[in-house]
């Protein structure tokens, strides 16, 4: 059987009486198409005007701003997850950074080319990011890392840390215990790996962990820099 498969015809719906028709194709199973989850957003495409709505507009963005004290002037700064780019992203460019983000929602990424139209920004899942193919002073991911599964999130810490120079930092926010649960506005299990588990990935990565910290709204930073 070809690379295009059988084409066959089956009734699509029925309305008002008339059947309508699609064409479907039929391949073995040799030649079946590899075909992605379109989401990789993890929920948020659906949800972005609720997450736009709910998100508290300056959450994260002190302790974002403070930690950026620790980087050069002028720092490139990938942020994973970016989201609308409000309020992390922005903290870091109203620094004068150099500001690049990935996110999987196609509507997070509107809305953040909208906001800031001159900043590099890829809609793609992290897994996938071209941003991985260069290097920066820092990395930064708030409210992402648990929302990928446990081996995601640990190849994501190596993706990191192969981008980083030495001395280079990294921010993200996770639980410090090891838990699952549904998150709040998608339903779908988060799952933090927990302190000590992401302070081993980290250290084998070449990356070490230096503090934590827990915001007013308890959400826990992890900081770390390349050895
Ligand atoms: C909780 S929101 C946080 C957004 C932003 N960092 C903020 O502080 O407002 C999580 C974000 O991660 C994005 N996301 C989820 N899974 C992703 C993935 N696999 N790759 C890239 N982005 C993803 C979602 O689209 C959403 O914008």
């Amino acid at each position: 059987m070809g690379q295009e498969g059988i084409k066959r015809r089956f009734p699509k719906w029925e309305s008002e009486g008339r059947s309508r028709w699609q064409t479907l194709q039929i391949f073995s199973n040799a030649t079946l198409p590899f075909v992605t989850n379109p989401d990789k957003s993890n929920g948020y495409e659906e949800i972005v005007s609720i997450f736009a709505s709910t998100r508290g507009p300056d959450v994260g963005a002190s302790v974002v701003s403070d930690w950026a004290q620790t980087l050069p002037d002028g720092a490139t700064v990938l942020d994973l997850g970016c989201g609308t780019g409000v309020p992390i992203s922005q903290a870091l460019m109203d620094r004068g950074f150099n500001l690049y983000g990935v996110d999987a929602s196609p509507s997070m990424v509107a809305a953040f080319r909208t906001r800031f139209p001159t900043v590099p920004v890829e809609c793609a899942a992290v897994e996938d990011s071209d941003f991985f193919g260069r290097t920066f002073d820092a990395v930064v991911s708030w409210g992402l890392f648990f929302l990928l599964d446990a081996e995601a999130q640990r190849s994501l810490i190596a993706k990191v840390a192969a981008v980083l120079p030495r001395g280079g930092r990294f921010l993200f926010t996770a639980p410090s215990q090891c838990c699952s649960w549904p998150d709040a506005l998608t339903g779908r299990t988060s799952i933090s790996l927990g302190y000590e588990a992401y302070r081993r990935i980290m250290d084998a990565e070449g990356l070490s962990l230096v503090g934590t910290h827990l915001d007013e709204c308890e959400n826990h930073y992890y900081f770390a820099y390349k050895k």
